[in-house]
């Protein structure tokens, strides 16, 4: 809107310039140089790295590294990174108390939430925002402890002990352990699954602002803790318009069930009168094929082949929708493709994850995403607390009526 006047509940009211812009379709919160989207050409670049080269060649905590600090790290520099996250993957005991009010059902995203929010409760007074040292710890731990916060969560679920963490293994080595290993029973990390996570947690490491990302970068900007501004994101993640797809999608290709009801649920997926989407389909910047998706895809037949499991009748499935789907002239024309939760769930499903785990494991890959954006803002001079504006649909002033009068 230009500097006019507005009416605001029936009174014109000079505004000055301001932006209604729902959604933020067009709004650019923050300047940021983690990550780069264009998403006509469908690139996603980490720093300026194209994310196909990274998920080729790098780690995870290569790629969480560079998120933080803006450099692919010496060698030096990432074996000092790595030991700083295995020395902080352990969580206080008293942390199990928290799983003990949980329901054995409860939604892992909802133990999340929680749990991560807690650890704002054990560190208060141990971080100070304006010393560059407490922040770096504070990112460090988060991503250090949200593996070993899942697979609690997991276990919890099952009711089975925890398992602590193995500080010989690699991140998702000792994940995998945590989360299928039964105590004093020996476990063998498969290096297929281990690398296959490691690729999926590359390419969901960040995707500047999204959702989740706008919401720790807000709650952030107010002087809250990192671990509570973390926490909001991952309930911000959960929304299955945003991280929760990935459970949506495979729930979806379950009940889809067999590529002769293909046709039914695309029609379902292009009438406006039923809240049906197609799970896993369009993207808010993307307007051309997701380049995770992508790579997931072809990850995923490589990965299902490798296991042994390239007989999994839902990858067919959803390749046999995707072609259905873009070919079709509602897709077309919306420029919806694929998004990057579109094939995870079926290499988490052949990894033995179970469906309500999959937002968690978007949640530890995109911690990094977080932490990075965090970092960046509280070290901004430009930061300003995030206090976005509305325009005022309400009734104009009133006097308030008495009880008896009213009616
Ligand atoms: N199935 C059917 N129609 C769709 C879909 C879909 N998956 N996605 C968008 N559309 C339609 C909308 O109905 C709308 O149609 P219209 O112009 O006739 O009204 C048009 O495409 C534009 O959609 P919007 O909702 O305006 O797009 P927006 O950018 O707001 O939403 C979103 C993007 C939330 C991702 C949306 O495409 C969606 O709901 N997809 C399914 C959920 C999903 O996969 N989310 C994961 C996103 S990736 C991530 O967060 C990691």
């Amino acid at each position: 809107l230009g500097p006019s006047t507005v009416a605001i509940g029936g009174l014109p009211k000079a505004l000055g310039y301001f932006t209604f812009d729902p959604g933020f379709v067009a709004t650019a919160s923050c300047r940021s140089a983690i990550t780069y989207i264009d998403g006509e050409e469908g690139v996603l670049l980490y720093r300026g790295y194209p994310i196909e080269q990274l998920a080729e060649q790098s780690t995870f905590l290569e790629v969480a590294y560079l998120l933080l600090y803006g450099e692919l790290p010496t060698a030096e520099e990432l074996a000092a990174f790595e030991r700083s996250i295995t020395n902080h993957t352990m969580i206080n005991e008293s942390l199990k108390s928290f799983f003990n009010g949980f329901h054995y059902d409860a939604h892992p995203m909802a133990m999340m939430c929680g749990v991560v929010g807690s650890l704002s409760a054990f560190y208060y007074n141990h971080t100070d925002i304006n010393d560059p040292a407490d922040r770096d710890l504070a990112a460090h731990r988060l991503i250090a402890k949200m593996p070993t916060i899942a697979a609690a969560c997991y276990k919890h679920g099952k009711g089975e002990p925890f398992v602590y963490p193995d500080n010989r293994l690699s991140y998702t080595g000792n994940f995998l352990r945590m989360m299928f290993a039964i105590p004093s029973e020996p476990y063998e990390v498969d290096p297929v699954a281990e690398r296959a996570l490691d690729v999926l947690f590359i390419l969901h490491a960040d995707h500047e602002q999204n959702a989740s990302t706008s919401t720790v970068r807000l709650a952030g900007s107010t002087g809250a803790h990192p671990y509570a501004s973390v926490a909001a994101g991952i309930a911000a993640l959960w929304g299955p318009a945003h991280g929760g797809a990935n459970e949506a999608v495979l729930r979806m290709l379950e009940e889809i069930g067999h590529p002769d009801n293909i046709p039914k649920y695309i029609a379902k997926a292009k009438d406006k009168d039923d809240p049906f989407r197609l799970m896993g389909f369009g993207h808010r910047v993307y307007k051309n094929y997701d380049p995770r998706a992508k790579i997931i895809r072809r990850h995923c037949y490589e990965v299902l082949e490798k296991l042994g499991k390239r007989n999994e009748a839902l990858l067919d499935l959803a390749m046999r929708l995707e072609e259905v789907a873009l070919s079709d002239e509602y897709f077309i024309e919306r420029k919806l493709y694929p998004n990057v939760d579109f094939y995870t769930g079926i290499i988490y499903k052949a990894l033995g994850i179970p469906t309500n785990m999959f937002t968690v494991m978007f949640a530890i890959a995109r911690t990094v995403g977080w932490v990075a954006h965090w970092l960046e803002m509280v070290s901004d001079p430009e930061l300003r607390i995030g206090r976005p504006r509305q325009l005022y649909t309400g009734p104009a002033r009133r006097d308030y009526v008495a009880l008896d009068q009213r009616g």
